[in-house]
């Protein structure tokens, strides 16, 4: 077999066999296929497209690539939940103490951030000492003994994914949705958990700009998931605005504990309540969705979610005072608040420029390897469909030095609008796709 005929046939929209697609993924993790033919065939996928049957043999093959764990042995009934990425999603924190509270165990791998898409793996690190590189004995160890671990993903989990995405990363070739579906199943299905839940977000804080966009997205990774033995489940939900009030790494820490103390943003609240109802429920630990979430909501009332999180940190290292404490965290010197120019309704908190500027405060990384702060950042104090009077505080800005807080000031006057009249709030979810 030949590279060249591969990029040929898939240059005139033929589909691709499974020992085709297998040679691709062999030759990318080895190193045998050379980065012009890998990019050039990422690009004839772009234009081309993909069946469902070669984006699931993609995705197999690139989960095969490297090692993978056995969550199911370690844990039987283990849910795994992905975020396709926003601004001022801290779910994971909460979502997953909650779940593992209600008897479930959540095998949970989380990625940094990049661009304004803030990463799990830096919020836990913003916590003193939390540790979140795990061996794989480490890691499955520690899902045996408490249910549940929070670290970055193993180098060895789908190496040819890893080489695939840096390649389209600099050659124009990210934007193709088998790719996208199959790069995020891939790793996904290399962690071993039997049951995925998806939250996969739309809008200007996302990847998916529109919700048509992200319930493709959706419907794909949900097909490939159902098609190679795992239960999977997709929620649709928006990012037009950033989820909760707080955005940047330890301000996100301390609001996940002030949700899982029942004390968060309502639209936190609700949103992680709805996300642990269907892991629950894919689970296999209650009969529905609406049950799940009546099950973590009792756990979350009776203080067990907490002390799940409690639990979690001590296990890996982090300083767990932090959940009687939160001023352990870190913060940062210069505040300064941003008012409304005008009495009205908020129209619009827009999550990409918010993450914009909380990226340029320091919260999140232009470049993979970039330093973060994880002390910086903003804190909303509306949502849209707010009133608010003229001089009412926006957001409050938490920056390092007064010429960053200055410039964010300046920057987010753009990113509120009010209006005169009367703007509804907006839905937490759009759609749910389970085939
Ligand atoms: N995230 C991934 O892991 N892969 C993609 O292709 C896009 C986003």
């Amino acid at each position: 077999m030949r590279a060249v005929d591969i990029i040929i046939r898939k240059r005139d929209g033929e589909e691709l066999s499974a020992a085709e697609i297998d040679f691709l993924v062999k030759g990318i993790t080895d190193g045998t296929i050379p980065d012009y033919q890998i990019a050039a065939w990422a690009m004839a996928v772009v234009w081309r497209g993909m069946t469902i049957r070669e984006t699931t043999r993609l995705t197999l093959a690139m989960a095969e690539s490297g090692g993978q764990l056995d969550a199911e042995a370690w844990a039987p009934g283990a849910v795994d939940k992905h975020s396709t990425g926003g601004v001022g999603d801290k779910t994971t924190l909460v979502v997953e103490p909650i779940v593992a509270a209600c008897g479930l165990p959540v095998m949970k791998m989380s990625g940094r951030g990049l661009g304004i898409s803030g990463g799990t793996i830096d919020k836990w690190e913003s916590i003193p000492g939390f540790r979140t590189t795990l061996s794989r004995e480490e890691i499955l160890r520690q899902l045996s003994a408490i249910g549940m671990v929070a670290c970055a993903q193993t180098g060895e989990l789908a190496p040819a994914d890893g080489k695939l995405y840096a390649l389209r990363d600099v050659t124009g070739t990210v934007p193709s949705i088998p790719l996208i579906a199959s790069s995020i199943m891939s790793k996904k299905l290399a962690s071993g958990a039997r049951a995925i839940v998806l939250d996969v977000k739309a809008g200007s804080g996302a990847f998916m700009g529109t919700v048509a966009e992200a319930v493709t997205l959706a419907q794909w990774m949900v097909r490939i998931g159902n098609r190679a033995g795992r239960r999977t489940v997709a929620l649709v939900s928006g990012m037009f605005q950033p989820l909760g009030f707080a955005v940047g790494n330890a301000l996100e820490v301390r609001e996940a504990i002030a949700a899982l103390r029942g004390q968060g943003p309502a639209d936190l609240h609700e949103h992680c309540l709805t996300i642990a109802g269907h892991m629950l429920h894919l689970g296999g630990r209650t009969r529905s969705p609406r049950l799940g979430r009546a099950l973590a909501a009792d756990k979350l009332a009776e203080g067990a979610a907490l002390a799940k999180f409690r639990t979690l940190v001590h296990a890996q290292g982090g300083d767990e005072w932090i959940c009687d404490d939160p001023a352990l965290l870190l913060a940062a010197p210069c505040r300064g608040i941003l008012a409304a120019g005008k009495s009205g309704y908020v129209a619009e908190a827009h999550a990409g420029k918010i993450g914009l500027t909380s990226v340029r405060l320091g919260a999140g990384r232009a470049q993979k390897g970039d330093a973060i702060d994880p002390a910086v950042g903003i804190v909303l104090r509306v949502k849209v469909g707010d009133h608010v009077k003229k001089g009412y505080p926006l957001c409050e800005v938490y920056a390092a030095a007064e010429k960053d807080l200055s410039r964010a000031l300046g920057e987010l006057e753009d990113a509120f609008v009010i209006k005169r009249g009367k703007v509804k709030p907006l839905p937490l979810f759009y759609k749910i796709i389970n085939s």
